[in-house]
């Protein structure tokens, strides 16, 4: 049994970052805001927007990638920097998301992360940006990342 004082030690680490064996952090929840991201300039994604695609629509019309770069930094910087480091130069708390696979191989895993994030053993490592965030930000964010990759 916990004692009054246990559980208050408890409390106060739950609201803690804790360090895991993976390297990364495991989040408390409810830290996590999610930063609105314009997305109207970018042609919406058939049929609904809501059908989760596993390939960029955005890569293939050069125009549309621009626009879709543009957009995804500043999602970027609002949504993932924190945890993912500014211009995607992680600092060690998250995935460096330089080294995502290009183009197609990449796409797919992550748009799964960015829509599902990663849960384990019921703790959040990061927060499901899917329903937050749409699609299109989604894809927009990729778009970004790709200007940024290396090998
Ligand atoms: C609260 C911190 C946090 C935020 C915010 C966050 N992530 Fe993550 N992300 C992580 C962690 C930690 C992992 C590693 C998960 C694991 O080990 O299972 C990860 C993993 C990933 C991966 C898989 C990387 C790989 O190499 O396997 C992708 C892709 C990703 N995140 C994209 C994003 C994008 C895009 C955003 C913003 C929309 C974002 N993340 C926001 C913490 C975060």
């Amino acid at each position: 049994m916990l004692s009054v004082k246990g559980s208050r030690i408890a409390l106060v680490c739950s609201s803690l970052i804790f360090a895991t064996s993976a390297g990364y952090n495991v989040w408390a929840h409810g830290n996590v805001t999610p930063q609105a991201v314009d997305t109207s300039k970018l042609p919406d994604i058939k049929p609904d927007n809501k059908t989760w695609l596993t390939k960029n629509p955005y890569r293939d019309d050069p125009k549309v990638y621009a626009i879709a770069q543009k957009i995804g930094e500043s999602a970027y910087g609002g949504n993932c920097a924190r945890c993912h480091g500014l211009e995607a130069i992680s600092g060690g708390i998250a995935p460096d998301l330089r080294y995502l696979d290009k183009g197609e191989a990449g796409d797919e895993w992550y748009i799964q992360r960015f829509q599902h994030g990663s849960s384990r053993d019921g703790k959040v490592y990061m927060p499901p940006m899917g329903e937050a965030l749409g699609q299109k930000a989604g894809w927009a964010i990729r778009s970004w990342l790709d200007t940024k990759h290396e090998e």
